[in-house]
């Protein structure tokens, strides 16, 4: 049943798919494939992946092996890769197809251990640190592997990650792409990766054979500093519970940190920090009704917060009126700015309380099931 008291989610699955074909487009020479770890960074694995899948993308990334066999239910034929390599889940995830990343010898030796089992090649990436040292086979550790246990390994793609993709300017870059060329050439050939959303506007010389985006399909701005050059993806509305006309002095919310005075009007609106709405964007952010902005209105509560309509017309917002609380100017990076956060941080702090909306893209008909 429609909960009129509920804030809505809208996710835009035409801008995801849209934001796939120009990522596509940035790195024409590259192949892009989708990460929808974490729930597609909250957004819904299954709607995203359907969509993206829809849109022509063929490799998906999750971080997972639990969240690999939940894609695989719904995608027989894509390639999907495990992030975190697949401790634990071996039997299953190797019986669905799953790839892991091995990041580690030890990885690596178990997922042989794997495949003598089974008496046959395993499909795997391998991931090599190249300077970040978060996961990865360090330069001793590659230089070290016989060659005999790469040769029964399905090699599908030598991959890293780079610390600092969204400073263009940044040193790091370039030592990490270089260390990489280094380091990969003690592997056998294959395909190779290295950029995340934002370096893939980094240039050519970052993006090889695969790019592996995430926070842009999702919206995000992978160019900070820089006008987005992706399609908005979320928004977030909620409904007025409660109007104030304020008639005395007095002060707003908890902390009693924002004083008002006779004449003000507030509206107050069901979405709090439990919601993943940022604590630390009371008194900072902006929301906006009927296009105006709307101030927040002292600190963010729990499953509240309430907004300064004082710019509006008395009659301009009553119990129901929608405000957009994330999208048009105020977007995730602008809300995140305002927290003192990143985007990837407010999109994947979202709550499960909001009513969530799907929109576009028209069903495609791009089967995703095995063929006989
Ligand atoms: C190894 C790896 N590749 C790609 C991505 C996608 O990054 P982004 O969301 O910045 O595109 C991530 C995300 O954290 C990652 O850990």
């Amino acid at each position: 049943m429609a909960d009129g008291s509920k804030a809505v989610l809208t996710i835009d699955l035409g801008a995801i798919a849209e934001n796939f074909r120009r990522l596509q487009r940035t790195a024409p020479g590259s192949e892009v494939a989708a990460v929808v770890k974490a729930d597609a960074y909250c957004l819904g694995a299954a709607e995203v992946a359907r969509a993206l899948w829809q849109a022509g993308c063929e490799k998906f990334f999750v971080a997972h092996g639990d969240e690999g066999l939940a894609l695989r239910a719904l995608l027989a034929v894509a390639e999907i890769y495990v992030l975190h390599g697949l401790a634990g889940e071996e039997g299953a995830a190797i019986e669905a197809g799953l790839v892991p990343v091995l990041n580690h010898p030890g990885e690596l030796q178990r997922h042989l251990d794997q495949a003598r089992r089974r008496g046959r090649r395993l499909p795997a990436a391998l991931h090599v640190d190249s300077g970040m040292w978060r996961l990865g086979f360090g330069e001793a550790e590659l230089r070290a592997l016989d060659p005999a246990m790469l040769d029964a390994l399905d090699l599908r793609l030598v991959m890293s990650h780079l610390a600092c993709a969204e400073e263009p300017g940044h040193p790091l870059n370039e030592d990490q792409r270089a260390r990489f060329e280094q380091r990969r050439a003690l592997l056998p050939p294959a395909p190779a990766s290295l950029a995340n959303s934002s370096a893939i506007f980094l240039g050519e010389t970052f993006h090889y054979q695969l790019c592996r985006a995430g926070v842009a399909l999702y919206g995000v701005n992978p160019t900070p500093g820089f006008a987005n050059p992706m399609a908005p993806v979320v928004s977030l509305e909620a409904p007025v519970l409660q109007v104030f006309e304020v008639d005395a002095h007095g002060t707003v919310g908890y902390g009693a940190t924002y004083p008002v005075q006779p004449g003000a009007r507030l509206a107050t609106v069901p979405v709090g920090y439990a919601d993943g709405y940022p604590r630390a964007a009371g008194g900072r952010a902006v929301a906006r009704i009927a296009g105006t902005p709307v101030p927040l209105a002292g600190r963010v509560s729990m499953d509240l917060l309430t907004l300064d309509v004082s710019a509006l017309p008395p009659d301009a917002v009553r119990p129901g009126t929608m405000a957009l609380l994330i999208g048009g100017p105020d977007g995730l990076d602008e809300l995140a700015a305002a927290a003192g956060t990143i985007g990837y941080e407010v999109l994947t702090r979202l709550g499960t309380r909001f009513v969530r909306r799907y929109i576009g893209p028209a069903p495609g008909n791009r089967t995703a099931a095995r063929s006989a």
